[in-house]
Formats: structure tokens, C-alpha cells, sequence
């Protein structure tokens, strides 16, 4: 090598390493084949880099693990859930939250906040599983995923407030069912939002706002059903779809969107729109949102009513933190299967089908498996009733990242999990698109969706 190649070499080579030193680097890197007829017409290697800022990243993580934006405005002060969870022997009202009906509900354990002796005592079976003050103390160790307790000097509980990590977290089992190591991003499909809401003994705030009687409010509450939430409700009033049945939809990964436009299943907007969206109108924390969309009395009444499309509260809470919220959401990548998890040579098969004879890659797009630019489509190019996607400004579903399916299996599939298997979706679009697929080819799409 020349001299003179070998300075360059260097200085690409300290370019990369001062890069690495001050910036966290994440590639996801995806060759496209395009086979027909057996034969390569062509390879291409997509590359999706993103430099986040580290310090930012570890901010993000704080904030989707523990920050309630002041939310306990609306959990404690008008729900009074903090008193559901303490029950009536603790100072709150009925029967109290024990672990045991927590995690029945679906909320989760973050083993790594246990300290060893209360560890050594959960395994040597000393401690009361059914007893809403072993709740209290897990609170107290900030370890139940996504619920966060205010504690005064005395360690009396006197509020709690949720995060985003309730829904987009859950954990990995290693220590017993409900109770590990948090695995950040993935949907929690466990969770009975739904069933959460319903220990209120407050119905009547809920009931006053969407104008509907209490018994209503607590059957839809009831039939959401666990992976589920209803997001829309509480700007347009929504609770049944067409046919009378409760709606709902899936809790979507938060992994995997670096790359994507438009967010959730209907692309109300991008991902940082929907973080300030939730955290102000869903979780009802303390912040800033403007969305003049929602002032359209005829699509979204329950919203402009309440003038959900500007809503200002001093001090914001919420605004300063989106930043880093994005950096840490963008920092979750989605999770890669387990060899030996799928068939490898079906997958590969179905990944020549995927991106040629059943053209699922005109829209799921690799790396980010979204269209690129404009990423939504009408409910009749899918397939599907509109009902979901009148609901939205947009009108049209978004088609969703499709990495770490394997991850989501729990609830369906599409929005409101209307497909139970990955076999009933290459089904539906064998049908839509008349695509002609042999029983094998369906088997190897199937294969290929969950390697991905
Ligand atoms: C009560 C459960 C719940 C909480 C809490 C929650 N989310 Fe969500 N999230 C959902 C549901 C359900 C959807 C799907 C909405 C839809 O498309 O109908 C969603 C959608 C999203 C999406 C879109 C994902 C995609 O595929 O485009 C993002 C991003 C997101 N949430 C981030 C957050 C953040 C950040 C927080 C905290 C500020 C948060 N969520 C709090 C339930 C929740
Ligand atoms: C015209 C664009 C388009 C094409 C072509 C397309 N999809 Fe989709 N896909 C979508 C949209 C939009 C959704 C969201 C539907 C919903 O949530 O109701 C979706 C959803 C999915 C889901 C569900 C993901 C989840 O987490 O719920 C899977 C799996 C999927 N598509 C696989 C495929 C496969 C396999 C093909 C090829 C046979 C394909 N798609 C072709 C647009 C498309």
C-alpha cells in the first residue's frame, strides 16, 4: 500500500472511531433480490443509518419508563386509581390491587428494580402475592412496568400516574410469568387497559365526558379486552365499529419505526406528533398540543367540545421531553428472531415471493417494511371496511413496519387483530390480490414474516 493510501486509510479509519466515540451508530442493513423466473434481475442493499446522541437516548429512556407528564392529574385526582390500588385496609376504597390481580391484569414486573432480599423472599414463598401492600412496596421500587406512585415522607402512597412504558413495555419471563427484565417497545398484548380504567369508582367523570351513562362506560371499558385500547375514543365518541361490536385496536410495537413516515394504524401523523398526541390526550398529562384537525365538530364532537386541538398548561411538561422521547423510540430497534425460530430455507423462499410474485414489497418496503413518503392506502386497496380509517384526519389505513412480527403474535393481526394467524393474512391478500399462491408458497411467506 502506498504511503499515501495508508494516511487515508487512517483518517477514515479516526473518522470513524471519533464518530463511534460521540455518537450512538445504528445500522440495519437488507439486500432486496428480485427473482423472476428463478433468475437474479436484481440486488440491492438498502442502508438505514441513524447517529443518535447518547445522552439524549439514556434522557428518552427515563421518560418512556417513568415520566407520567403530570398525569396523575387524571389517574389519582379524577379516577382515584391510586386508591383502587391501595383498597379500603389502606386507606383507599374496595378490595385494593395485590400483585396476584395485577399481574392478572396484565401489568408487569421489572425484576432488575427488586431489591436481592425481596427477591430471596419472593422465591422463598414468604412473601403475600395477594396482599395490596406488597403492590404498594413494588410501586415503591418504581418495579410495576408503566405505573409510576408518589410517596410522601411517611411512605404513605398518595398518587400514581402511568407512562408510556404501561403499554409499550413488557418483560421477559426470566424470573416467573409477568415478572423480568423489561423489554422496552414491545406492545404489551397482556394488558386490560380497559379492565385498569374500570377499578375507578369515579365512571361518572368518563360517562359526562363521552355523554353516556356509567353502566356503558364500564361495558366498553369491559370489552376492549387485553392487547387492546380504543385511542379514538376520547375525540370522536367512537365505542362500536358498524356491527354493533365493541371497538378496539391492537397496542402496536414501538420498535422498528426508524424510517417511517407516518405513524400508527392510521396515520393520524408522524411519530413524534402521536408522543405528544398520547401523552396530552390519552394519558392526560400536563402539555401542549395543537391539531386544529381536532376542531371538527361533525368528525371528532367529544374533542372540539373539550378543545382538545389547543390545549396550553403552565408549566408544559411534556414539550421539553419529546426530543429525547424520539431519540430513545428511534434508538429501538426492532427485535431480531431466534435462529431456529422459523424454517431458514421456507424464509428464504418466501422472501423472493414477498418482494416478487406476491408483491408485498410494493408497500412493506425493507428496511422499514412502510412505503417510503406517503405510507397510507385506502381500506379498498387492502381489502378491509373503511370504519377504522374514517375515524382517522387521514381517511386511509398506514401500512404498518412489519419487523419483529414475531414479538406481536399474541391478539392478530391488522389494526383490531382481525386475523388471528399470519396465515389468515397471506390468505386475505392471496384473495384480494388473486395472487395464486400455492399452498407451500403460503407456508413460505409465512416463514419469511416471521424472520423478519
Ligand atoms: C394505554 C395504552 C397506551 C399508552 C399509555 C401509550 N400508548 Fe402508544 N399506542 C397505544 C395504542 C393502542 C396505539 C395504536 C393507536 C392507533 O393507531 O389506533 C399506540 C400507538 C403508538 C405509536 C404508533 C406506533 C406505530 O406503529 O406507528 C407510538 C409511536 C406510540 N404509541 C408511542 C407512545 C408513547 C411515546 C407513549 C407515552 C407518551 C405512549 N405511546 C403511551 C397505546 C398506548
Ligand atoms: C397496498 C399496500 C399493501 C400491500 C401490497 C401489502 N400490504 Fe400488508 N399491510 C398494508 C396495510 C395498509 C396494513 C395495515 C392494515 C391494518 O392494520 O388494518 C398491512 C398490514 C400487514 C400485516 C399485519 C401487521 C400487523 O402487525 O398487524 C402483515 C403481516 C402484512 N401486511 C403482510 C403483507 C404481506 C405478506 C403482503 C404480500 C402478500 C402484504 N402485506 C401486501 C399494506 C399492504
Amino acid at each position: 500500500m502506498k504511503a499515501s493510501n495508508l494516511i487515508k486509510l487512517v483518517g477514515i479509519l479516526l473518522i470513524f472511531i471519533s464518530f463511534g466515540s460521540c455518537t450512538k451508530t445504528k445500522t440495519i442493513t437488507e439486500t432486496l433480490t428480485e427473482i423472476v423466473n428463478d433468475t437474479i434481475i436484481e440486488t440491492r442493499t438498502d442502508t438505514l443509518t441513524l447517529h443518535l446522541d447518547p445522552a439524549l437516548v439514556a434522557e428518552g429512556k427515563q421518560i418512556f419508563r417513568y415520566d407520567t407528564f403530570g398525569d396523575e392529574a387524571f389517574w389519582s385526582d379524577i379516577l382515584h386509581l391510586d386508591k383502587a390500588i391501595l383498597g379500603e385496609t389502606n386507606g383507599g376504597y374496595g378490595e385494593g390491587v395485590s400483585p396476584a390481580t395485577a399481574l392478572a391484569v396484565g401489568l408487569k414486573v421489572d425484576s432488575e428494580a427488586l431489591p436481592s432480599q425481596l427477591v430471596d423472599a419472593i422465591q422463598a414463598g414468604e412473601v403475600d402475592l395477594n396482599d395490596p401492600a406488597t403492590t404498594i412496596a413494588l410501586l415503591q421500587f418504581d418495579a410495576v412496568v408503566g405505573v409510576k406512585g408518589t410517596f410522601d415522607e411517611t411512605g404513605n402512597m398518595i398518587a400514581v400516574g402511568i407512562n408510556c412504558a404501561l403499554c409499550h413495555s413488557t418483560v421477559d419471563n426470566s424470573f416467573s410469568e409477568g415478572i423480568g427484565k423489561r423489554l422496552d417497545g414491545y406492545p404489551n398484548r397482556d394488558l386490560n387497559v380497559g379492565g385498569i380504567v374500570n377499578l375507578t369508582d369515579n365512571k361518572k367523570f368518563l360517562a359526562d365526558l363521552l355523554h353516556v351513562d356509567e353502566p356503558t362506560v364500564e361495558a366498553v371499558l369491559t370489552g376492549w379486552g387485553p392487547g387492546k385500547f380504543n385511542a379514538g375514543l376520547f375525540v370522536d365518541g367512537i365505542a362500536l365499529d358498524p356491527n354493533g361490536k365493541i371497538a378496539a385496536n391492537l397496542i402496536p410495537a414501538a420498535y422498528g419505526l426508524q424510517g417511517v413516515n407516518l405513524a400508527t394504524y392510521t396515520g393520524w401523523g408522524d411519530m413524534v406528533y402521536w408522543n405528544a398526541f398520547v401523552a396530552n390526550l390519552e394519558m392526560h398529562g400536563q402539555g401542549n398540543f395543537t391539531d386544529s384537525r381536532l376542531n371538527n365538530a361533525t368528525q371528532f364532537p367529544i374533542a372540539a367540545e373539550n378543545n382538545f386541538g389547543a390545549i396550553s398548561n403552565d408549566p408544559d411538561l411534556i414539550s421539553p421531553k419529546l426530543p429525547a422521547l424520539q431519540a430513545y423510540q428511534l434508538s429501538l430497534n426492532a427485535p431480531i428472531p431466534e435462529e431456529g425460530s422459523f424454517d431458514a430455507n421456507a424464509a428464504a423462499r418466501g422472501k423472493a415471493l414477498f418482494n416478487g410474485k406476491a408483491d408485498c414489497a410494493s408497500c412493506h418496503i425493507a428496511p422499514m417494511f412502510t412505503d417510503a413518503g406517503y405510507n397510507l392506502h385506502s381500506a379498498e386497496e387492502i381489502g378491509i371496511d373503511d370504519f377504522e380509517a374514517k375515524r382517522s384526519p387521514t381517511g386511509m389505513y398506514r401500512t404498518t413496519p412489519l419487523r419483529g412480527l414475531f414479538a406481536r403474535m399474541k391478539g392478530g393481526f391488522y389494526h383490531d387483530g382481525r386475523f388471528a394467524t399470519l396465515q389468515e393474512v397471506i390468505d386475505h391478500y392471496d384473495a384480494h390480490f388473486a395472487l395464486e399462491l400455492s399452498t407451500e408458497e403460503k407456508t413460505d411467506l409465512v416463514a419469511y414474516l416471521k424472520s423478519i
